[in-house]
Formats: structure tokens, C-alpha cells, sequence
């Protein structure tokens, strides 16, 4: 499946759901995906693609980050590391605060399971404001590992989240962009 096709599959398959969860707002439903093992598939070896050779870890944002997060490590055959809403994961962790629309929001990863001086793919499904994933890159820093990658299924532009990451200056790669 070439690029152009891979993304037209992509969009015939997210479905775009109106007003949810607020007014105003357009939800993109990637849950069909699963639906179609072959769609997944072609997904994961693009996400691959980008990533080869360039990161020795791969660090997925909760819940939806691991959906394809686990799968991109599996395919390089490097470490994933999870990287969990708060108070889920045993100390010891380290934590960074972000803000969201309304108030904040914390995530945490384990100390250790990322190595000082590895290059780091952090991934999410989707970047929209950036917040979540600038948070996510600042714990991996925290640990002495380097950001070498941002990947997503979708990159919201209107939002500015590739803005946000720009600090990191690496490359961010977004399959589809809306
Ligand atoms: C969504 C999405 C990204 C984040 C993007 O996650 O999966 O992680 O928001 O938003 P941002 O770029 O503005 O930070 P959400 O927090 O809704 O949780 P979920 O992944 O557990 O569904
Ligand atoms: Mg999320």
C-alpha cells in the first residue's frame, strides 16, 4: 500500500463524530481500525518506517498512546516503556504536570526502565494542543534519555501542538493530518 493510499484508508475508516464530548468539537473514532487487522498492519509498518534504526526505546502516552505504541516497539525490537495517567504506576516514578483545556493533568513513568543516553520515539495516537506530549518528552529528559522522535496517527493542525514541540527540534511525524 503506497503513502497516498495508506492515508485514504485512514480516512474512509476514522470516523469524525460531531459535538463530542463537548459542542464544538470534532471526536475522531480510530476504534474501526481494529476492526480491520490488514488497516493496522499497514499502519504499524508506516510508524516503523519512520522510526527504524533511529530510537533504541519507545515511550506510549495513556490509554490510546499503547494501541500502536507496543506494536512500533515489537516491530523494531527495542523496549517499550509506558508512560501512565497518575497514581497508577508503584514508585519509584518520576511525574510532570500539564494543563488541559479546563485544570491540569499528570503522567508518570518508572524510574529506570529508560536507559540514560538512549533516543527515545515518544508516540501518541493523536496531537492536538501538544501538551500531553511535550509532558511525556520532559519525563523522558528527566531520566537522561534524549527525545529523538514524536509519531502520531493524527496531527490536529489547527491546534498547534507540532508548535509546542518545536523546542525539542527532531522530526514529528503524523500519518494523517486534519
Ligand atoms: C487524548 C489523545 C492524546 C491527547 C492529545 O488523550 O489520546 O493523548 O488527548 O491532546 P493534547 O495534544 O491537547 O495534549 P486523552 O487524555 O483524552 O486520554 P486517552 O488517550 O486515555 O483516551
Ligand atoms: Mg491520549
Amino acid at each position: 500500500m503506497t503513502n497516498s493510499e495508506l492515508v485514504q484508508r485512514l480516512e474512509e475508516t476514522i470516523e469524525n463524530i460531531p459535538d463530542f464530548p463537548k459542542p464544538g468539537i470534532q471526536f475522531k473514532d480510530i476504534t474501526p481500525i481494529f476492526l480491520d487487522p490488514k488497516l493496522y498492519e499497514e499502519v504499524i509498518a508506516d510508524l516503523a518506517n519512520f522510526s527504524r534504526g533511529k530510537v533504541d526505546a519507545v515511550c506510549g502516552i495513556e490509554s490510546r498512546g499503547y494501541l500502536f505504541g507496543i506494536a512500533i516497539a515489537v516491530a523494531l525490537e527495542v523496549p517499550f516503556i509506558l508512560i501512565r495517567k497518575k497514581g497508577k504506576l508503584p514508585p519509584p516514578f518520576v511525574s510532570e504536570k500539564y494543563d488541559l483545556e479546563y485544570g491540569s493533568a499528570e503522567i508518570e513513568m518508572r524510574i529506570g526502565q529508560l536507559k540514560p543516553g538512549q533516543r527515545v520515539l515518544v508516540h501518541d495516537d493523536l496531537l492536538a494542543t501538544g501538551g500531553t506530549t511535550e509532558a511525556a518528552a520532559k519525563l523522558v529528559e528527566k531520566q537522561g534519555a534524549k527525545v529523538a522522535q514524536f509519531s502520531f496517527l493524527i496531527g490536529l493542525k489547527d491546534l498547534l501542538g507540532e508548535q509546542k514541540l518545536a523546542q525539542f527540534k527532531v522530526p514529528v511525524h503524523s500519518i494523517l493530518e486534519y
